[in-house]
């Protein structure tokens, strides 16, 4: 394939990734965007191997065997609850490959620049493995945090902010002698010490940060890596890759933004560290004391049979317990009955973003009918019933109430406001934030104590019994 060629694959490629980012925005073309996603990866990857650059094709080929078999088999044993430490483990992949192409560009004999040139191809080389190193080493702890191998608590060592400042100066004093450096030992060693720095900075960076704002981690990360792709296509010469991890860097920096919005963090405090110290495993005890009032399956189904306005409120139980499809099952019944259903959806229920829209969609729920935070808040007061199925943090009024909950000011689904609420969920055990819900003591409020999928089960039969 000629340098022409591979230039105009590369701009298709390119316009095909913006118009993937833009269908993922929405559930509805979501469908859409990903077929755009995969038909741009598959022009840059044939554009990429058959073009002039390369000069052998099977060592290409074999470690894209490997490489592409490995994620199909990983892709296929994930669970959907386990997505996010899977994407954080990716992002530590592009780290890492950032990291080794920055010490492969800097070891090839056959590239020479001089003057300038040589210096700014030796700064893409230093912050490309700086980039690359920092996000190998937090998205590897975030993983750990993520599936319960490290603790959620957040490691605070005295001084830690300092201890951040002197590895930042560190960092900029060694890439001065690097660049000064003749291209022997003294750039090596510049290099490594950089990379033990940055490996470091990672790992603190993560364990700082409380299991509550893992989230936004797991987005900054992506952001991270993003730019270390771009900063790898410096690297290689290569324009679409720079275009493609400035897109992902960017996507990434947005979507942080959002989620830390709504979960009212500031982005510096979150980088900074420290909240968010239990890991949801924290029991009532803890927290307010009052009564509950359970409600059995059959009076569940029998108050949804006589509202005309229902709300669901999905959050990570029903994507543990793949109450999904049930979920619809009563959704569609009820509406062939004439009662008005919609679902409530919160920007951080469940574990990564959208998730909550991924499982509706695979159940086939209507997208009419899911309705944003923000515009169904409004909708509360008018309900007859919501249904919260395994959603806890996302609906906790102490958000609004109480100023010294640690989930103070995040914005959340007033499903109190309703006529009444019933909340479905095994125990009286807290949510990911580790915080207590006031919520389920409230007069208006129902227990449906058990797991979604079998409670809702017993729903759908008494509704049909009906
Ligand atoms: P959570 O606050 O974590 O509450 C989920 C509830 O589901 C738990 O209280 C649990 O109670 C219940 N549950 C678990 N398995 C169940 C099952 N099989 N059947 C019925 N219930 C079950 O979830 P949420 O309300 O969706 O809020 C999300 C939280 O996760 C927020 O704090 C958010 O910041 C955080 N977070 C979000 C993301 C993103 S990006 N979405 C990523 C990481 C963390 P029992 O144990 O008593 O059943």
């Amino acid at each position: 394939m000629s340098e022409g060629l591979v230039t105009v694959s590369y701009i298709a490629a390119t316009v095909l990734f913006i118009l993937s980012l833009g269908g993922l925005s929405n559930p509805e073309t979501s469908r859409r965007g990903n077929y755009y996603g995969i038909a741009a990866m598959t022009i840059a990857i044939l554009a990429t191997v058959l073009g002039p650059k390369v000069t052998s094709l099977w060592p290409i080929l074999i470690t894209m065997a490997l490489g592409g078999g490995i994620g199909w088999y990983a892709a296929h044993r994930v669970q959907m609850t386990e997505m996010p430490e899977l994407v954080a483990l990716m992002h530590s992949l592009v780290g890492l490959a950032a990291v080794l192409i920055g010490y492969a560009t800097f070891f090839d004999t056959s590239v020479h620049f001089e003057g300038v040139e040589k210096t700014i191809h030796e700064v893409e080389i230093y912050i490309g493995i700086l980039i690359g190193a920092v996000t190998f080493s937090g998205s590897v702890v975030a993983f750990g945090k993520l599936s319960g191998k490290i603790g959620g608590k957040p490691l605070l060592l005295p001084g830690r902010h300092y201890l951040n400042l002197v590895a930042l100066l560190a960092v900029i004093f060694f890439g001065n002698l690097f660049l000064n450096a003749d291209s022997g030992w003294g750039g090596t060693l510049c290099l490594l010490i950089m990379t033990g720095i940055s490996l470091v900075f990672g790992i603190h960076m993560v364990m700082a940060i409380g299991g509550a704002d893992m989230p936004v981690v797991v987005s900054m990360l992506n952001s991270y890596s993003g730019w270390a792709a771009s900063a790898t296509g410096f690297m290689l010469g290569n324009d679409l890759l720079i275009v493609v991890g400035a897109l992902v860097g960017s996507s990434g920096a947005i979507l942080s933004y959002i989620m830390c919005r709504a979960m009212n963090r500031n982005f510096l405090s979150v980088i900074a560290g420290g909240f968010g110290t239990g890991t949801g495993t924290a029991t009532a005890s803890e927290g307010p004391q009052g009564e509950v009032q359970p409600i059995s399956a059959e009076d569940t189904a029998e108050l949804l049979r006589n509202a005309s306005k229902i709300i669901l409120v999905p959050g990570y139980g029903m994507a543990v317990a793949q109450a999904q499809h049930t979920v619809f099952e009563i959704t569609k019944l009820l509406r062939e009955r004439g009662v008005d259903v919609h679902f409530a959806i919160h920007p951080v229920a469940g574990r990564m973003p959208g998730h909550m829209n991924v499982l509706l969609a695979e159940a086939k729920v209507p997208y009419d009918i899911v309705a944003e935070m923000d515009e169904i808040n409004l909708e509360f007061p008018e309900t007859d019933v919501t249904m919260v199925i395994g959603a806890n943090d996302i609906v906790n009024p102490a958000a609004q109430d109480d100023p010294n909950s640690p989930i103070a000011g995040m914005p959340v689904l007033e499903v109190w406001k309703a006529r009444t609420s019933i909340v479905m969920k095994r125990s009286m055990a807290s949510g990911y934030a580790g915080v207590d819900n006031p919520l389920f003591y409230k007069d208006n409020n129902r227990m449906l104590f058990g797991d979604a999928k079998k409670m809702l089960d017993e729903v759908l039969v008494a509704l049909r019994a009906g």
